[in-house]
């Protein structure tokens, strides 16, 4: 059976700075019917993103949702947190070569992005590569087991 890459749900969060971002790729997700939950923030006030970065990546991690986007300023904040959950994977990419190798090779199963870096057709191009490419295993397999011993 093929990766059906519509079939994923997708936990979205943003911190203030990645706000109007967020707005525009949750849009984008549903413009492609793939199911996603938004866990805020919910308005532009200043937020901590520790907060929300981990709250996405323990929902992922929980195997509540396949994949987590989540966005601040830089995407770097928000990747920092992510990466201290056991079983989380998350690359920040501004690009969409680093956006399909994380898939292909890392199994990454969060995408950070930064609001402040990037523009949004290029996030949404990044989005879409990231959510089509599939983890190629084999060789890679291994080498993503040892990430966590
Ligand atoms: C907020 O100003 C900014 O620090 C935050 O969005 C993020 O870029 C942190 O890494």
């Amino acid at each position: 059976m093929g990766f059906d890459w519509k079939k994923q749900k997708i936990a979205v969060g943003s911190d203030h700075a990645g706000f109007d971002l967020k707005q525009e790729i949750i849009a984008f997700l549903q413009k492609h019917e793939i199911e996603c939950y938004d866990f805020g923030v919910y308005e532009k006030t200043p937020a901590d993103y520790p907060s929300i970065a981990k709250e996405v990546a323990l929902a992922v991690a929980d195997h509540e949702f396949d994949k987590g986007i989540i966005i601040c300023g830089s995407g770097l904040g928000v990747c920092i947190v992510a990466n201290k959950v056991v079983g989380i994977r998350a690359v920040t990419c501004h690009e969409t070569y680093s956006a399909r190798v994380s898939r292909t090779h890392n199994d990454a199963n969060v995408l950070t992005l930064g609001a402040r870096v990037i523009g949004t057709d290029l996030a949404k191009e990044v989005v879409l590569t990231w959510l089509k490419t599939e983890f190629e295993g084999g060789r890679h397999q291994l080498r993503v087991s040892m990430i966590e011993g």
